[in-house]
């Protein structure tokens, strides 16, 4: 089992959040943690612009790419064009419920075709010696797909759950990242389907007793270290998405999870000035520095200051970004600042 960096958290893949400007600073608050890339297609990486779509800093890793498609050769030629950036891991998307994704046969629609999803997993692995894992759901309802997999257009019971993993399993993924939710393909939107219908966690739990050997990673919802605590007992590992986005310092207490490291003593300003030279550098180059600092929106959540801080970074003014953060370490009120996260 290729589970090489022994990670126990990630921060989820996702759309328009975690992109390297999030990454980097995410890696102010958590060393150890895997980061994931935003979504990018197959296509996307064979034909578009591959350095701005996968070049990241090497301070984010260890850093997994996350694909969609569903064309087993296109899904080779990406992860082959992928190696020249050595990501420590690549990742296929099967759980997305986005009509964009899932209208074209990809994200979450795979999982009526377990056998392509072997197929290409298969596929994936015979172009890298790094991990290729896949995230899913516990299972599908749709209105639209069908197979022979799954003939009534949806799957949620734990029988056919097994099934589904025996078969993409035959192809060895070296994870299985397991969103404990069905995907709704249509009548919800994206958004309202990561929050409906609910979580069933022992679903997750259920597979990973039956599937010992398989590393099985757990998502959705998990919101605090006892969260966290409380699934490690049943599983090997836990992806974090929306809470780490919108409250960044929760980031910052998973390093104390590995191999009993005391909790960091990191404050809010020690992270405003490590991201400081990156958006120094970011202006520099006339890149928008806007967007990265958008992604700090929630450092402050439920602290004196947090509205403060949001006007701050938000509001357009003439000074330079890097002249708002600096201003900013004089602004908000010392004493949240100085801290311990
Ligand atoms: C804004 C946004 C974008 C997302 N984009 C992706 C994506 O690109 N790929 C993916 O597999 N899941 C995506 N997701 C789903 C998350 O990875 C995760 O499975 C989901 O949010 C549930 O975890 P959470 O409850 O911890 O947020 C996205 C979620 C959000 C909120």
């Amino acid at each position: 089992m290729n589970n090489s960096f022994n990670h126990i958290i990630s921060i989820a893949p996702m759309v328009d959040r975690t992109d390297r400007h999030f990454r980097y600073f995410a890696r102010l608050l958590t060393k150890n943690t895997l980061l994931y890339t935003e979504m990018i297609t197959a296509q996307a990486i064979i034909n578009g612009d591959r350095k701005k779509l996968l070049d990241f800093s090497p301070i984010e890793n260890p850093i997994a790419l996350q694909i969609a498609g569903s064309n087993p050769e296109e899904l080779y030629k990406a992860v082959k064009i992928a190696e020249e950036w050595n990501y420590d891991e690549i990742n296929l998307n099967a759980g997305c419920p986005s009509d964009r994704v899932s209208g074209n046969m990809m994200g979450a629609s795979l999982m009526a075709y377990p056998e392509l999803i072997a197929e290409m997993i298969s596929s994936m692995k015979s172009a890298t010696k790094k991990p290729v894992t896949v995230k899913h759901r516990i299972g599908i309802s749709s209105s639209k797909v069908t197979s022979s997999f799954m003939p009534y257009g949806s799957f949620h019971d734990f029988e056919h759950l097994s099934d589904f993993m025996s078969i993409i399993n035959k192809a060895a993924p070296d994870r299985n990242i397991i969103h404990a939710r069905i995907a709704i393909l249509e009548g919800l939107s994206p958004k309202e389907n990561r929050d409906i219908p609910p979580l069933n966690y022992d679903m997750v739990y259920a597979i990973k007793k039956e599937f010992t050997n398989s590393i099985i990673e757990i998502n959705g919802g998990i919101k605090t270290l006892d969260d966290i605590h409380e699934h490690l007992t049943h599983v090997d590992s836990v992806m974090i998405g929306r809470e780490a986005y919108s409250n960044p310092a929760f980031m910052a207490r998973f390093d104390s999870l590995y191999n009993c490291q005391t909790l960091t003593s990191l404050t809010r300003r020690d992270v405003i000035e490590g991201f400081l030279p990156y958006i120094e550098n970011l202006e520099n180059k006339g890149e928008n520095a806007h967007l990265a600092l958008s992604h700090t929106i929630g450092l402050f959540q439920n602290q004196p200051g947090s509205s403060l801080w949001k006007r701050l970074i938000s509001t357009p003014s003439k000074g330079t970004k890097s002249t708002i953060l600096r201003d900013a370490l004089d602004s908000l009120p010392h004493d949240v600042l100085d801290k311990k996260i």
